[in-house]
């Protein structure tokens, strides 16, 4: 069994031809995509393709480049919409100070105001974290963004960070950089995270696997993802497949017979 753990499918690269990218992923074996959203209007089309597709699952939030257009009220809107049974997480919070796309105060309020509204709705956080980590750090001990969980995405950070990520109780999950030729990082942390915490992800249409490595990325290159980590971790596909697939459906409460394998 496949989870892809992060892919965004609402993405506009995906207009021409996205019903048939969904029945091709389909039929390639993945039972289940957690598609995150990055502001309001991508929280209703994630939605609503989450309603049309039945291994689609959503996650709600504003991405930290989204910062500067949240404010508070959109909680409700989050509250309201998160009544659907597609809503497994809260996501894509947190912050970016790579791109610094909005004000790093603005950023700072937006992801502790998702953390609050996780922890009310019992759901967990799908983390970003991008040149930010110790504030990211400190903003997740600050709101206790413990007791929601979650995972952060494509993680980018060294061993040590991973470390601080698995002792606040959070996942880690990897992507398409684990294959890359100058990958170092990502590479010891594949080696570095235990099996029950690590989770894959493509994070499509964007960092696709070597050897698709600058086109359009989509759940159905996942294989690759989890070959590489095996390679990485001296394990059987099988088994990382397995591991990573039971872990997605543990965090986010995916109704999947999951341990069938
Ligand atoms: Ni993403």
């Amino acid at each position: 069994m496949l989870i892809d753990s992060h892919a965004h499918y609402d993405d506009k690269q995906f207009d021409i031809d996205r019903d048939m990218v969904m029945k091709k992923i389909e039929s390639q074996g993945v039972a289940a995509v957690v598609n995150p959203s990055e502001n309001l209007a991508s929280m209703r089309k994630v939605l609503e393709m989450s309603e049309a597709y039945g291994f689609l699952y959503a996650a709600l939030g504003f991405h930290p480049h989204n910062a500067a257009e949240f404010s508070i009220e959109f909680l409700d809107t989050i509250r309201e919409m998160s009544k659907s049974g597609k809503v497994v997480a809260i996501g894509e919070v947190g912050l970016d100070y790579y791109y610094d796309f909005s004000p790093r105060e603005a950023q700072k309020k937006c992801f502790a105001a998702h953390i609050s509204v996780a922890k009310e709705l019992k759901l967990p956080l799908i983390i970003h974290d991008r040149d930010a980590h110790k504030d990211v750090i400190d903003i997740i001990k600050a709101e206790n963004a413990g007791s929601a969980g979650g995972v952060f995405h494509c993680f980018p950070g060294s061993v040590e960070m991973a470390r601080e990520v698995l002792d606040a109780g959070f996942y880690i999950a990897l992507g398409g950089a684990v294959t890359f030729k100058n990958a170092k990082r990502p590479v010891e942390v594949a080696k570095y995270v235990p099996i029950d915490r690590l989770l894959v992800e493509t994070d499509s249409p964007y960092m696709a696997p070597v050897p698709y490595r600058g086109k359009r990325n989509d759940s159905g290159y996942l294989p690759v993802i989890i070959e590489k980590i095996a390679e990485i971790r001296d394990m059987e596909y099988e088994q990382v497949a397995r591991a990573t697939a039971e872990n997605a459906c543990r965090l986010f409460n995916l109704r999947l017979s999951c341990q069938e394998g």
